[in-house]
């Protein structure tokens, strides 16, 4: 079975308040979706990369990206759910097998290293579900009492952070979206879709330097991070 990207790079980052989508923003000399792509176009297992792009992107032509492997867009959907499952129908239009592996990685995820990428391929290769990256939970964590008041100090024994990319087979996960979608969940990744067909997918532990882009601060930590990799 071969192993395929989608990239969901249809969201319009409300909450990064710039004059572009977070993921056209400019980091440490190149679009933040560019460095997102990269650690797959680079990867020789990856066989195609699929990216969900809004209806009429302005921006995604200007960008500079040389592909030596299938690179198909998508039309991206109200949800991020919705944008990775046209994702997944483009890829199976295009030949991709249902039982083919896909990694699903966030285009505001710029920071992935070809380490934690590998790590994850080679953990789950034998997986019967499949899994994602993650970093465990650092700060305590506080529920309030819907009125600016602590109700709870929350145990964070076991908890992760999830992080993309998130890998499962292209049939599976579909199917998993599909009726997430159809039920009316909230699923806001991969995994949560899976948890709610019943599966247990695998974490595997990754960098916490694979943050998403989220906030301004979150740009400025990610510009740090490239410029002391260099
Ligand atoms: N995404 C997408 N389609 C959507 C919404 C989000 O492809 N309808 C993508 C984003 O482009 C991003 C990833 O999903 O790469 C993670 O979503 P998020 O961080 O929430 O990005 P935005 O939705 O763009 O940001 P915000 O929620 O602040 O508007
Ligand atoms: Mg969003």
């Amino acid at each position: 079975s071969r192993y395929w990207a989608v990239i969901p790079a249809a969201g319009v980052g409300q909450r990064m308040q710039a004059d572009r989508p977070k993921q056209y923003l400019t980091l440490a000399g190149k679009a933040v979706l560019e460095r997102s792509v990269q650690p797959f176009l680079m990867h020789s297992a990856i066989a195609g990369v699929a990216l969900a792009l809004q209806p009429h992107d302005p921006w995604f032509a200007e960008l500079d990206i040389r592909a030596s492997k299938p690179l198909l867009i998508a039309p991206g959907g109200a949800e991020r759910c919705h944008s990775v499952c046209h994702a997944l129908e483009v890829l199976l239009a295009s030949g991709a097998q249902e039982q083919d592996w896909v990694l699903v990685h966030d285009a505001a995820r710029p920071c992935l290293s070809q380490t934690d990428l590998d790590r994850l391929i080679e953990a789950l290769s034998d997986d019967a579900v499949g899994g994602i990256l993650a970093s465990p939970v650092g700060d305590t964590l506080k529920r309030d009492d819907g009125a600016g008041q602590i109700a709870q100090t929350l145990d964070r024994t076991g908890v992760w952070r999830a992080l993309t990319p998130q890998m499962f087979r292209l049939g599976m996960l579909h199917q998993a979206l599909s009726s997430a979608i159809a039920g009316g969940a909230l699923v806001t990744d991969e995994a949560g879709a899976m948890e709610r067909a019943g599966y247990a997918p695998k974490l595997v532990a990754g960098s916490a330097r694979n943050i998403k882009i989220t906030r301004p601060e979150d740009l400025e930590l990610a510009e740090f991070y490239w410029r002391s990799k260099q």
